[in-house]
């Protein structure tokens, strides 16, 4: 056992864990952070996706040991001051869940993808940069429609392809 330091949505937190346990394990049963969902545990679905020092990680990937010192950000982390974060909200107005379960790891996924693309994206990239997020209800169509709206509602510039 081996103690980790981090700070988890702005909050410093710590706790004892074994040098396998994984940082996607750490969030939801040492600091109840269910919010990141366990869909494959083999860095497939992407249903874990988090942030960590500003990055999209699949929390499945890493040991909470390698996480020691980072910053790191759920899905519980993204709303502020009591209201949705842009691609939040688009996922809602769009539609872009059935089911719920790939939603968190999406969401977190697209936040960076946003990020690191300064706002400027198009529907073949968003379609590309999501291929390691697995949604098995709404074939995609909704959650790329959401990001391409909350690019914009971030003061990007987003572009739909014809259909
Ligand atoms: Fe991590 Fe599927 S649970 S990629």
């Amino acid at each position: 056992m081996s103690k980790v330091e981090m700070t988890v949505n702005g909050r410093s937190v710590s706790g004892d864990v074994e040098d396998r346990t994984l940082l996607v394990h750490f969030l939801r049963e040492h600091l109840g952070l269910t919010g990141t969902h366990v869909g494959c545990d083999t860095s497939q679905c992407g249903a874990c996706v988090v942030h960590v020092d500003g990055k999209a990680v699949k929390s499945c990937t890493m040991l909470a040991a390698q996480a020691a010192r980072a910053e790191v950000t759920t899905i519980e982390g993204l709303a502020a001051g009591g209201e949705l974060h842009p691609v939040q909200a688009a996922f809602k107005e769009h539609h872009g869940l059935q089911c719920g379960f790939c939603t968190p790891g999406m969401i977190m996924a697209a936040v960076d993808m946003i990020n690191r693309h300064s706002g400027k994206l198009d529907e073949k990239t968003v379609r590309a940069e999501l291929e390691g997020n697995i949604c098995r209800c709404t074939g995609y169509h909704n959650i790329v429609k959401a990001v391409l709206a909350a690019t914009e509602q971030m003061g990007g510039a987003a572009k739909v392809a014809a259909e």
